[in-house]
């Protein structure tokens, strides 16, 4: 029997995850957008959006009706109709992966709806919103939403993507009050770095992996560092350099910035409260910046919650 609707929530995630730039991501097991989608009548697409954050109502500026549109594209339904409800459970531009939540949930509603399992295709789809935000097709927080834990994206092009179940750890997120464009991020990357960096960052992600597949804590904090794209970066963030200190000082394993920024990211085996409040308020002290922040832990991923 042909579905008529389905709802699915899509979660945040931190891209990058220290050294692995475009490549490694970790899911977080919240906050979440909350996505739901109905079929209606042929070539009429519907969008409405909710929550108490500002994201595109037009179908094809928003991540998650666009991300549909291209999977009903890619499975050749062309003209499938449809509406679709997105409630927004994080703030765009602030680093923890909003648009990948929205295009990883648009895509994956529309995929249960379809009759669709192809997690290749459905990853595709989700890319495409990225792209439609940054200008690049990156995967690394569109995998970790998608398919929950750890993952790295080792062949961007034939969609191969590693997935590791990462040990029990406390994840505090900083959110400076300021809004950074991941296409703006990007632009700023040197087109070609130096080779002990690009050195630095193989040995820091080899030891990443290895550190996730024994599941130790301590080795993952301490592989937290980045060569790449941090330095570069820190300057759109005021304040990194004191909050990230005041982060290990109160107890973090490691501490660095969520996707393209602004959020601050730290790891914790415990006292989490204590040092988010430290991170709250090293930023606040170095800047005059006011911050939101949360503690959660790594999740698993988009899930379908109802069909029907
Ligand atoms: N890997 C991407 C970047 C993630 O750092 O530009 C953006 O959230």
């Amino acid at each position: 029997m042909r579905s008529e609707k389905a709802m699915v929530t899509s979660p945040a995630t931190i891209a990058n995850f220290g050294p692995g730039f475009d490549s490694f991501g970790l899911c977080l097991d919240s906050p979440v957008d909350r996505i739901s989608v109905r079929r209606a009548a042929k070539g009429r697409v519907v969008l409405r959006v909710t929550g108490k954050y500002e994201v595109p109502s037009v179908p094809e500026e928003n991540t998650a009706s666009y991300a549909a549109m291209r999977l009903v594209e890619l499975c050749d339904d062309g003209g499938l109709g449809f509406t679709m409800t997105v409630r927004k459970g994080m703030k765009p531009g602030s680093g923890i992966g909003s648009s990948a939540a929205s295009s990883v949930g648009g895509a994956l509603a529309m995929a249960a709806l379809l009759g669709v399992k192809d997690k290749g295709m459905i990853l595709e789809a989700a890319a495409m919103g990225e792209e439609l935000i940054s200008g690049v097709r990156h995967y690394d927080n569109v995998a970790a939403a998608l398919h929950g834990g750890f993952t790295a994206v080792v062949d961007a092009e034939a969609r191969k993507i590693i997935k590791i179940k990462p040990p029990e750890l406390q994840v505090v997120v900083l959110m400076p009050d300021i809004s950074v464009k991941t296409r703006d991020a990007r632009a700023i990357l040197p087109k070609k770095v130096a080779i002990d960096d690009a050195v630095r960052n193989l040995s820091l992600a080899s030891g990443m992996v290895h550190a996730m597949m024994r599941r130790d804590v301590r080795a993952i904090g301490s592989y937290l560092e980045d060569r790449l794209s941090v330095p570069y970066r820190k300057k759109l963030v005021p304040g990194f350099d004191a909050v990230r200190e005041s982060g290990l000082e109160a107890g973090a394993l490691g501490v660095s910035l969520a996707g393209s920024g602004p959020a601050i990211f730290a790891l914790a085996e415990r006292d989490a409260g204590r040092i988010k409040l430290a991170m709250t308020r090293a930023l606040s002290s170095a800047t005059g910046l006011e911050s939101k922040s949360f503690v959660t832990k790594p999740g698993g991923g988009a899930r379908v919650e109802s069909i029907s």
